[in-house]
């Protein structure tokens, strides 16, 4: 816990960093690195980003598998996660652009395109480490409530909540958020990988992380509680978020 949150995005990019430089670089297998977006983890990346530029981290040898998508977005929509993944973060980077791996939400074939992601996952066998944020009620990607805990990646309905709470990148028009994403489900995390961090910021995510560490487990009502079922979880947040003042 940090009381500020540059402080606890500075914390989990070093431990990022820390655990690929701890990675055999001579491995034939590249360590595999799970991503969220969100504006929670953008000081990490903007972190890493300065790390990489000073030489203390190379991606070269990272390949990367983001959460989620939305559907019916293209790749160059300023709002798709796509754009927002090399706007803040890939572009910055030297990670081999074919290492880069984000679902496709204008996929003519979504059941295609999710069993190829879990395949792709599997093909490079665990995920070395997974860094999600936490959406205010508690849901994980878009694993929203109800969400079980052997889902797999999928398409999924977004909950009011949510639509509203992105709306906010969307000039504040509900109308205009996209009412599906691609999700990775809670099995694509929790079963995948090694060790599972959190990035958790702000006031809003409050109740969600006191549920998310107390809550009653497999309560699905919120997503995120599953992750009590993983032994090697990490969360870094601020003091807002763990409501101390
Ligand atoms: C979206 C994403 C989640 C993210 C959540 C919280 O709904 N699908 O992966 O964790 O937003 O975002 P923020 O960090 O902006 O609050």
């Amino acid at each position: 816990i940090f009381s500020r949150a540059e402080d606890a995005s500075e914390y989990l990019a070093n431990h990022i960093i820390d655990k690929i430089n701890e990675f055999n670089p001579s491995a034939l297998k590249p360590f595999v690195l799970g991503l969220p977006t969100g504006s929670s983890p953008e000081g990490v990346y903007a972190k890493l980003i300065e790390a990489n530029r000073q030489g203390k981290v190379s991606f070269q040898n990272v390949v990367t598998f983001n959460m989620d998508e939305y559907i019916g977005l293209s790749p160059s929509h300023n709002q798709s996660y796509h754009y927002f993944m090399y706007d803040k973060f890939f572009n910055h980077i030297d990670i081999p652009r074919q290492n880069i791996h984000i679902l496709n939400g204008l996929s003519k074939d979504i059941e295609a395109e999710c069993a190829n992601y879990e395949a792709k996952i599997k093909s490079f066998g665990r995920i070395n480490l997974f860094m999600g944020g936490l959406g205010p009620e508690g849901h994980l990607a878009f694993n929203e409530a109800g969400s079980k805990r052997e889902s797999r990646t999928r398409k999924v309905e977004l909950v009011k909540s949510t639509i509203k709470a992105n709306s906010r990148f969307f000039s504040n028009d509900e109308s205009k958020v996209p009412k599906y994403a691609l999700s990775v489900g809670i099995s694509t995390i929790l079963d995948n990988s090694d060790e599972i961090v959190l990035i958790v910021l702000g006031e809003l995510k409050k109740f969600a992380l006191d549920k998310t560490i107390w809550g009653t487990k497999n309560d699905s009502n919120y997503p995120s509680l599953y992750l009590q079922d993983h032994s090697n979880v990490l969360i870094v947040c601020d003091h807002s978020a763990a409501g101390l003042k």
